[in-house]
């Protein structure tokens, strides 16, 4: 069982929670690759079991470089194969997307896309929090992440 993490950041938050669910992964013996977007030369779903995606919520939605490289994901590659999908957004996305009854999450866009590639969603999408656009996490993400991350472990297995 081997899989990869694939993450964008710009303030640092984004890659500390694809950095938790990476090492509770490997902390219950599953092998997995961590990439920054930014570093992913060539991604083949034939090298890989599962897929975990994330990226900071902009505008309501991924950020563009997350956009640009879920058009690169193969859909023949990673047919049927697991994902879990995740997100950094403020409190108040939160509140906006239940007042409105509408997802303004960068994590339920990419799971809607990754569905649309006929992948099989592993768990809901994990939404943490961040004060502002710097951050810090909230307290408590890194530890919810956790949890997350060995629901997921406890899926692959
Ligand atoms: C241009 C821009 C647009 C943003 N739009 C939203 C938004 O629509 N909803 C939201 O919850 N947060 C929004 N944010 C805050 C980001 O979610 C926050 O900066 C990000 O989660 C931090 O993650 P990072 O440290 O990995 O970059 C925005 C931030 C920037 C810079």
């Amino acid at each position: 069982m081997k899989g990869i993490v694939v993450y964008d950041t710009s303030y640092g938050n984004t890659r500390k929670i694809a950095e938790t669910i990476a090492d509770t992964l490997k902390e219950s013996g599953i092998e997995v690759d961590l990439f920054d977007v930014k570093n992913v030369k060539k991604l083949s779903g034939k090298d890989y079991d599962f897929f975990v995606l994330g990226s900071p919520t902009k505008f309501g939605t991924m950020s563009f470089t997350i956009k640009f490289f879920l058009g690169k994901v193969k859909s023949e590659e990673w047919l049927n194969k697991p994902f879990a999908a995740f997100d950094t957004e403020n409190p108040e996305n939160v509140e906006k997307s239940r007042i409105e009854n509408k997802e303004w999450s960068a994590a339920e866009k990419i799971a809607e896309k990754l569905r649309e590639k006929k992948m099989n969603q592993l768990l809901p999408v994990l939404k943490t929090l961040v004060l502002g656009q710097k951050g810090p996490l909230v307290e408590g993400e890194v530890d919810r992440t956790k949890d997350y991350a060995r629901q997921l472990a406890a899926k692959l297995k």
